[in-house]
């Protein structure tokens, strides 16, 4: 069998036309543009396609969008007081703070200086804790991304075995607390595997979606996969061969029934529903 392909990067085009249109709504309604300020700390490149990526699309949806570069050499107390800043411009609605952040940035402390209702990364502890107890404020964007990719590829999680391999406070855990929820795109039975779980290949063979999320190149293989299983490769991973997930695309493709690629997978749906938490949080601060 070879799996077929769940198109990441389409799907992603079509939520971001239905985000374009509630925006012009929106802004037709209340006279607000929503507004999206992104941090982006010191120069690594990687972080800098992802920023000018996620600003691009949200200058097609009809968001406006700030980019702050503080240098790499930054304190903790300039980083602070820049975000407070963003914090009383009532003309920005979101602040993403792009990760990961130079060594000498206590990182726990930038991320909860956000204020909540800003906070469209949702990596704030009061929106984690909100989430957790199911009334979510924001939903995390990738794993958001991943409900939604299941969602419109008509594919169930009531009920399923789903093992995510990674435990991330990006990616992982708030994956995991999002698909043991009550209700839609929940009620599924999940384990979370990570670097000291024991045969770990035994346990993603239960899956029957298999949610990847550790930063390692190929790093599952076609043994590890039950037949016919959905796998949801979210690895972006610099190889001297090119960008590689963390699924072996090759392989895994002649066992698995569905699998997403890289690129062109989980990566657009995150962008997506960045647009979406921004949107959101325009509504929340339009009276
Ligand atoms: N770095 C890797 N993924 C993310 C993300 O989703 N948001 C931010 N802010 N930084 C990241």
């Amino acid at each position: 069998m070879t799996a077929s392909i769940i198109d990441g990067k389409m799907l992603s085009a079509q939520i971001r036309a239905e985000i374009a249109l509630e925006t012009a709504e929106f802004t037709a309604k209340t006279g607000v543009t929503p507004c999206l300020a992104a941090v982006l700390v010191g120069d690594d490149p990687g972080s800098q396609v992802y920023v000018r990526n996620k600003q691009k699309a949200c200058e097609k949806a009809g968001i406006a969008s700030q980019l702050h570069t503080p240098p790499a050499k930054i304190s903790t107390e300039e980083l602070l007081a820049l975000i407070d800043r963003l914090n009383r411009d009532p003309t920005v609605h979101g602040v993403l703070v792009q990760l990961p952040l130079p060594k000498q940035i206590d990182e726990r402390q930038v991320l909860e200086a956000v204020d909540p209702i800003k906070d469209v990364d949702a990596f704030h502890p009061e929106n984690v804790g909100r989430l957790v107890q199911g009334r979510p404020r924001f939903l995390p964007c990738t794993p958001h991304g991943i409900l939604q990719m299941l969602k419109r590829n008509d594919i169930p999680t009531a009920g399923a075995n789903v093992v995510v391999v990674g435990r991330s406070d990006i990616v992982g855990k708030p994956m995991a607390i999002l698909l043991m929820q009550r209700g839609e795109g929940g009620d599924a039975t999940v384990t979370v595997c990570h670097s000291r779980t024991r045969d770990l290949a035994a346990v993603t063979r239960s899956a029957d979606i298999l949610i990847v999320a550790i930063g390692r190149p190929r790093f599952v293989t076609a043994e590890m996969v039950k037949p016919g299983a959905v796998v949801i490769d979210v690895g972006m991973n610099r190889t001297p061969d090119g960008l590689a997930g963390d699924v072996d695309f090759q392989g895994v493709q002649q066992v698995a029934g569905r699998i997403t690629p890289v690129p062109g997978g989980v990566g657009p749906m995150t962008i997506a529903m960045l647009l979406h938490n921004t949107l959101t949080a325009a509504r929340l601060q339009t009276s």
